[in-house]
């Protein structure tokens, strides 16, 4: 059987091109914070992610038995768990990307600045190892609050000495991925084929849901957009709020931050035209980072794009956002220098 396997046309094809050893390079990815509530989903869906080849899974606990659950699944990566601070080196070694959902979640009553005490420091250590260990890596920052977090590890970097701009994201995918649900759904158009740009930060009116650019068009009312951008910003407490202190979205946050990495691995392998909105350095509007759409490449970010035209409503809402979003910036370049 063999014999007659290695000898299909199709597979004959593949060796010829060098399929496996060319066009699927050998990726690592880690996830910090992998044994939690986004954690877990998202271990299991970057399993099933064929342009992975070596999944590293991380947690200050439960770690063993998340990765022999997921390692039993039989696709390509190979999974390796790893528990507490003496195991985070060898977690992160030679990772091309970090995905970072460590940290706690807002219950009721929270927002998410409420979470920056514990995860502020939480986000610092983790920012340090992966400056020694993985400096090359690009980092995807799923822990809140990320208006602060992403200003954390970027000062945490430029400490060591090994901050690029080009690798740091703040996902935000998930207020996207809501946009595109919420809009969908009034608009009366096939959720698979919905784009709507979300810019600004990820918090509360920081969110900027763009339905001016939102495509297939369809003719909603100034009362209908108002109201799909209030439940986008709030498409999280709406979350916590029906879990009733059990925490925050976790499956559709696992969901967008395997989308966003996806997006992030094609990038690094050269597919060209990948384009999604994180929060990043920026300099298109006055804040240092800011969330826009941004082009995926070899190195990271290729160009960050700029917001394109803004309907009267959507400017009232950059304007209005910026305070609290320079304030959430500024409070964590403040901690990770104190
Ligand atoms: P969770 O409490 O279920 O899981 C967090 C995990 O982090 C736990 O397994 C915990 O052991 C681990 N952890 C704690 N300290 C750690 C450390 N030093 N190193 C490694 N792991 C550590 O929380 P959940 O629901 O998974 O949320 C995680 C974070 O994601 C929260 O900060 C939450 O606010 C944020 N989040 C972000 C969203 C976004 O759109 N960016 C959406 C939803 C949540």
């Amino acid at each position: 059987s063999m014999l007659v396997r290695s000898s299909s046309p199709v597979k004959q094809a593949l060796l010829r091109r060098g399929f496996a050893s060319e066009s699927v390079p050998h990726r690592k990815v880690v996830i910090l914070g992998a044994a939690g509530g986004i954690g877990q989903p998202l271990s299991l869906l970057m399993k099933l992610n064929p342009l992975i080849s070596s999944l590293s899974l991380y947690d200050i606990a439960n770690t063993p038995g998340v990765a022999a659950d997921v390692g039993h699944i039989n696709t390509r990566s190979e999974v390796c768990g790893y528990m507490g601070d003496d195991d985070l080196g060898k977690a992160l070694e030679g990772a091309d990307l970090v995905i970072i959902p460590a940290g706690v979640p807002r219950k009721p009553g929270m927002t998410r600045d409420d979470l920056f005490n514990i995860n502020a420091g939480i986000v610092k250590n983790l920012s340090i190892a992966i400056a020694k260990y993985c400096p090359q890596a690009l980092v995807n920052m799923i822990s809140n609050p990320v208006n602060s977090t992403v200003p954390i590890a970027a000062e945490i970097f430029k400490k060591a000495g090994t901050y690029d701009e080009k690798k740091l994201f703040g996902v935000t995918t998930l207020d996207v991925v809501r946009a595109k649900t919420f809009y969908a759904g009034k608009a009366n158009v096939p959720v698979a084929e919905v784009n709507v740009p979300v810019v600004g930060g990820h918090a509360g009116i920081t969110i900027l849901p763009l339905f001016s650019q939102a495509s297939p068009q369809a003719n909603l009312s100034d009362d209908l957009i108002k109201a799909l951008t209030k439940r986008t910003q709030d498409g999280g407490t709406e979350v916590v709020e029906a879990k009733a202190g059990k925490g925050s979205a976790t499956l559709s946050m696992a969901y967008a931050g395997a989308l966003f990495a996806d997006a992030c691995l094609k990038g690094l392998n050269g597919v060209p035209d990948v384009v999604e909105c994180s929060f990043v350095q920026s300099t298109i509007t006055e804040l240092p980072f800011f969330a826009s759409k941004v082009r995926l490449g070899k190195n990271g970010v290729e160009e960050v794009l700029d917001l394109g035209p803004l309907s009267d409503f959507e400017k009232e809402g950059l304007e209005a956002l910026k305070a609290e979003l320079k304030s959430s910036i500024d409070k964590g370049i403040k901690f990770a220098n104190q």
